[in-house]
């Protein structure tokens, strides 16, 4: 069996380089490794702790659900203002809770980001690596930090650059080694 991977990207733009890396780890991917894109962040509401006591909407648990019965997680990131965006945060928020039951606790968890700017998504990143901390297991390396997208990526959103992608790849054979190590199934 291989193994499942939820993939999450924090972009909700269509054409977003974010989801065409994640597009790009999927085909990259080894025999070993199945990774199921998650695409229903743009249906989860605000986080509000109310909402929730009356029940958690149903794009939430699915995604709850999808997480708890996953061997790890990749998240392919954007920064925004030198932190992760707003859609994304809102799904960690919804899916740590309640308090040291979160979804992700106990995952094995990969992180990749791309951005047309020269900064390559570092400090998203760390702000990432912030938010998941204490609960999931945040591969160490290698990193994935993509700066220049525009240069690596052909317009209809294929990773292009043969450098990118075979670090991408030598990315996903470490991540295998990293899921198997907290594999519990
Ligand atoms: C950005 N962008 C950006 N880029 C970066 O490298 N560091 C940053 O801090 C920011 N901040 C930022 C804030 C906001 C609100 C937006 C909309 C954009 C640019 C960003 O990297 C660019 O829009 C990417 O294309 C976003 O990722 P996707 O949508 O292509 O995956």
């Amino acid at each position: 069996m291989p193994l499942s991977i939820l993939g999450v990207a924090g972009s909700l733009r269509a054409g977003s380089y974010n989801r065409a890396l994640l597009e790009a780890a999927i085909e990259l991917s080894p025999p070993t490794l199945e990774i199921r894109p998650f695409d229903r962040l743009r249906e989860f509401p605000l986080y509000d702790a109310d909402l929730e006591a009356r029940g958690v909407p149903e794009p939430v648990e699915s995604f709850k659900t999808a997480l708890r019965q996953a061997d790890g997680l990749l998240i392919a990131t954007p920064e925004y203002n030198h932190s992760i965006p707003g859609v994304l945060k809102n799904a960690i928020d919804w899916a740590s809770r309640p308090a040291g039951k979160a979804a992700f606790r106990g995952k094995p968890v990969g992180i990749l980001g791309a951005t047309p700017g020269a900064g390559a998504t570092i400090r998203g990143q760390l702000a990432l690596r912030q938010a998941l901390d204490g609960e999931a297991y945040l591969m160490p390396s290698p990193e994935v930090l993509i700066a220049k997208a525009g240069e690596r990526f052909d317009a209809a959103g294929r990773l292009t650059d043969e450098v990118t992608r075979r670090f991408l790849a030598a990315f996903l054979d470490a991540f295998v080694r990293w899921v198997e190590r907290f594999r519990t199934g």
